[in-house]
């Protein structure tokens, strides 16, 4: 398969072909990702809660994101790999959002990053593309501000509501973001807007006329064990199958049932009485 790029996702767009995108956080996740035909990796700040324990995304740091991100990028040859700038790396200015989205690229590898919101992150978005790094836009239910409203309710449930998403899409554009993502949106809404805007729109919980989907990889494979949101498919439940071969292997050794001799190394008989000889000597 052919390295994913800003121009080939464009083409995939443009030939009707649609995007599919996947969170992952670690190494053995991107190379399943990079097996599987992944178009997009996101390591998404949705970390805080997958893999780090927090109760949002809020908590998570830009060193925490970028450990995950470095992980993720050894694993990975052709799908795009955008980086999610956590909450409070990017927002209170230019500088500070050039700053951060360097940081990615450079530490993490990065081909692109993502930010939440339209308001203000749309001049943050331009100033990061101005300084040559690509911007995915993220409207919709964006969860860094809905943590601390306390509101994760879909967005543009009334024509006035999803007008406002389309404006600040239509702003993120205009910034320069190559790529969008549209959260929990009504599908008849996404298909209301999809054709104002040019660039490609992945969807999670936005219907089916988006370009693309993505989904959570611990939601995917149902390792999470939190409430999933409505728009969440579970392609395997693996949480179960994870616990009882781990269950499994504690009642093993407790048994003293593993390991057996065909686990463990060999010694000749002699070197063997030897060392006993020697042990009882001392
Ligand atoms: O952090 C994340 O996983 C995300 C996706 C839900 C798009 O932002």
């Amino acid at each position: 398969m052919k390295r994913r790029t800003i121009s080939s996702l464009a083409a995939q767009k443009a030939a009707g072909e649609p995007i599919a995108m996947v969170t992952a956080y670690d190494h053995p996740s991107a190379q399943i990702a990079e097996a599987a035909g992944v178009d997009v990796v996101l390591v998404g700040d949705s970390a805080a809660m997958t893999v780090l324990g927090y109760d949002s995304t809020v908590p998570v740091t830009v060193d925490e994101m970028l450990m995950l991100t470095a992980a993720v990028r050894r694993g990975l040859r052709t799908p795009l790999l955008v980086g999610d700038l956590p909450f409070g790396s990017y927002e209170t200015s230019d500088v500070q959002a050039v700053a951060t989205a360097q940081r990615f690229v450079k530490e993490a590898g990065c081909d692109a990053v993502k930010i939440e919101r339209g308001g203000t992150s749309v001049q943050r978005a331009r100033a990061i593309v101005d300084a040559g790094i690509p911007v995915m836009g993220h409207v919709g239910l964006t969860p860094q501000t809905a943590a601390i409203t306390g509101s994760y309710r879909a967005r543009g449930r009334s024509a006035d509501e999803a007008f406002a998403v389309f404006e600040s899409a239509l702003a993120l554009q205009e910034a320069g973001c190559f790529a969008l993502v549209f959260e929990a949106i009504p599908a008849a809404a996404t298909a209301a807007i999809m054709p104002h805007l040019e660039v490609p729109v992945i969807g999670i919980g936005a219907g089916n006329a988006a370009d693309g989907q993505v989904l959570v990889w611990h939601d995917l494979l149902g390792i999470y064990g939190g409430p999933s949101a409505r728009f969440v498919k579970h392609y395997a439940e693996l949480r179960q199958p994870m616990t009882d071969a781990v269950a499994a292997y504690v009642a093993e050794v407790r048994e003293h049932a593993y390991p057996l001799p065909a686990h463990g190394y060999g010694m000749p008989d002699d070197e063997s009485a030897r060392l006993r000889a020697l042990l009882a000597d001392r």
